[in-house]
């Protein structure tokens, strides 16, 4: 039987973009001069692929020399511009620092304790140069791997720029992550070097890392040589002859240094990304592609303008920082505000406090934080002055319609549009998404991108429509991932088997009446209640969506009469008291917000939820607790004594 996945939620506001902001945007601009009148025309004429990515091509690439073919498709593998050389450093630097941007500000960051450090571009591009130079001095060659392990520091952008223009892979490991799950990664992708610090600062206090750092290095004999950054000035281990002072390797250094003319299609980094099973996957991207990809949609969904002051407030270390905070802002000339801290140090208002002061005009974060900030209370945000935003974001996880109005209500003062982005470390960047030309709906990630080619599969492959099923990708796009590091079965068998030719996303998703794609999260988070297929997100959207629930964990529990039954871990905001007919409120309310037959059947009060580094709810890991199951290595997660709070209900 077809697998289904009954939507019903049904999210019914429009929320349309006014027409003289229409009109200033980057894509409109685009529309007009190619002779294309509508949302609809151009999602139309960009399915003629080659001819939409070479024309972006000429907007957002420089080429060291010209390439034979813009795409070439031998599924799965797909190669863009075969033949050119190409470099992205050279168009998110070089070309900036020897161009009119060269004394335009590249970052302003802000550390927790509220240092701050400005880097224009051509500043940006003489550190670049100079570490650069340094792992030249120590071996490091095209090709090699080097290890980045820091926090949000310039040290991060730059050791990454620094691999990428001499043709070194870097492999960012999140500098939330322990030292096991360094090493794994160090391991898997032979790093010859790693880049770390001796610590950083988060909420008031000094974490340190590198003494993890060389706990992961200890054994692994391919890791010749430690860079390390000073941040925190304090004590940290020393290894003679393998560690290196960042400062000391740069002291001698040339501020000049050539770009590594490199294949447009040799590989840019590898990012680690965890799978439902098994050890994470490497995913790898390439130069020119993934540099076209990020560049277009960047310019396009945040209709990008040389006055605006960016603000991507994720990790450097996710692929979101990788694509928005340190490559395609730089691409285009963007000035970006970086932050080292915690969003609560000193006070709540961390945030508000920096878009105030830096004059932020567009903020792109996660549904998580926003629901963070809704559980902090508004007052925080009406403290502050935040009419400089113009544009907002959305990105990891389906934003459920609460946490969408109050985003827009509080944070955007009911002006900004939200653009709600779909996409994969795989993907490199957006694929499904708004631009700021496009019609919203609350909680829908609208349509794919120009150029890209989407649609939702029932279980034998056959498009559905206003029903759920597998969110898949019909045809290359530029940013898509050349493989697994060295795991070519597991890159077949995870995107490409189930429907040969057609990426297998792994999410969830409905396409309504108007071609709106609604994710509705990963394919394994889905809860089958008496043959009715329903998302795990769902009915924690629309608990979430009760005024006292800050946030919600939703597992399936094997049941003999309905298949599975719904089991809710609740958090609620600071102050409600818990109670049983709290709990009669919540199950009341959820079979309004979706109907009886979501209604869960036990609802549990948390004072934490187990989350991941990026901030997702671990509900894999609430499962097997719940079920009395193995709960596995929780090494990586960003609260493990949170898992303690999940009683075993079995
Ligand atoms: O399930 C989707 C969810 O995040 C997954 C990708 O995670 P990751 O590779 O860590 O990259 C996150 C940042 C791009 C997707 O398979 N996801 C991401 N963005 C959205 C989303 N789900 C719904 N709506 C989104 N906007």
């Amino acid at each position: 039987m077809a697998e289904k996945l009954d939507v019903l939620l049904k999210e019914k506001r429009v929320f349309k973009p006014s027409k003289n902001f229409v009109e200033q945007t980057n894509v409109k601009e685009w529309m007009n001069k190619h002779g294309i009148k509508t949302y609809d025309d151009l999602l139309e004429k960009s399915q003629d692929t080659e001819w939409f990515w070479e024309e972006m091509s000429k907007i957002f690439l420089e080429f060291y020399s010209p390439y034979k073919k813009v795409m070439e498709w031998k599924p799965p593998y797909v190669k863009w511009f075969t033949g050119a050389k190409y470099n992205i450093v050279h168009d998110a630097l070089d070309k900036h620092a020897k161009g009119k941007n060269k004394s335009k500000l590249a970052y302003i960051w802000e550390g927790e304790p509220g240092d701050v450090e400005k880097y224009t571009y051509e500043e940006l591009y003489h550190e670049v140069n100079r570490l650069a130079n340094g792992l030249k001095s120590i071996g490091i060659k095209k090709g090699d791997h080097v290890g980045i392990y820091l926090p949000m520091i310039p040290a991060l952008p730059i050791a990454m720029l620094a691999c990428a223009k001499i043709g070194a892979i870097h492999a960012v490991v999140f500098s939330g992550f322990s030292a096991h799950a360094l090493h794994e990664r160090m391991v898997d992708c032979s790093a010859k070097a790693v880049i770390t610090c001796d610590g950083f600062y988060r909420r008031g206090k000094t974490v340190p890392l590198k003494k993890q750092t060389d706990e992961a290095v200890a054994n692994t004999p391919k890791i010749k040589n430690t860079i390390v950054f000073k941040r925190t000035g304090e004590t940290v281990p020393w290894n003679a002859g393998k560690d290196l002072w960042w400062h000391e390797l740069l002291e001698k250094q040339d501020d000049e240094c050539e770009t590594e003319k490199m294949d447009a299609n040799d590989t840019i980094f590898v990012l680690y990304t965890s799978g439902t099973t098994g050890a994470p996957k490497g995913v790898l991207h390439s130069h020119a592609g993934y540099a076209l990809g990020i560049s277009a949609t960047m310019s396009w969904v945040f209709d990008i303008k040389d006055d605006d002051v960016w603000w991507c407030a994720a990790d450097v270390g996710w692929i979101t920082g990788h694509s928005y905070i340190v490559y395609a802002p730089l691409m285009l000339g963007t000035t970006s505000v970086m932050y080292e801290g915690a969003p609560d140090t000193p006070k709540p208002d961390r945030w508000w406090e920096i878009i105030e002061k830096y004059k932020v005009s567009i903020l792109y974060t996660s549904p998580t934080s926003i629901r963070m900030f809704m559980s902090f209370g508004e007052d925080w945000v009406e403290k502050h002055n935040l009419s400089s935003l113009r544009l907002l974001g959305s990105v990891g996880e389906p934003i459920n319609p609460e946490a969408w109005i109050w985003y827009y209500k509080h944070i955007g003062n009911k002006k900004c549009q939200i653009m709600d982005t779909w996409w994969q470390t795989e993907t490199g960047h957006h694929c499904i998404t708004p631009l700021p030309i496009t019609d919203l709906k609350p909680g829908s990630g609208t349509k794919p991108f120009p150029g890209v080619s989407a649609d939702v599969f029932d279980d034998s492959g056959k498009p559905v429509k206003n029903a759920g099923g597998s969110l898949v990708l019909l045809k290359p796009w530029p940013g898509m991932l050349r493989g697994l590091y060295k795991a070519p079965e597991r890159f077949q068998e995870t995107y490409w088997k189930k429907y040969p030719k057609r990426y297998l996303t792994g999410d969830m998703a409905r396409l309504d009446e108007d071609g709106y794609f609604w994710v509705q999260g990963r394919a394994d988070d889905v809860l089958s209640i008496a043959g009715h297929r329903i998302g795990n997100s769902e009915v924690e959207s629309a608990l979430v969506s009760h005024p006292k629930v800050a946030e919600a964990a939703v597992i399936g529990r094997p049941s003999e009469i309905k298949g599975e039954s719904i089991v809710a871990f609740v958090r609620l905001m600071k102050g409600v008291e818990e109670s049983d007919d709290l709990k009669k409120e919540l199950f009341n309310h959820v079979g309004e917000e979706i109907g009886k037959i979501a209604r869960p059947e036990e609802i549990w009060f948390v004072k934490d939820l187990p989350k991941t580094r990026s901030g997702k709810i671990m509900r894999r890991v609430i499962k097997s607790k719940a079920l009395g199951k193995e709960v596995g290595d929780t090494s990586t997660l960003a609260n493990p004594e949170a898992v303690d709070e999940i009683k075993t209900i079995v």
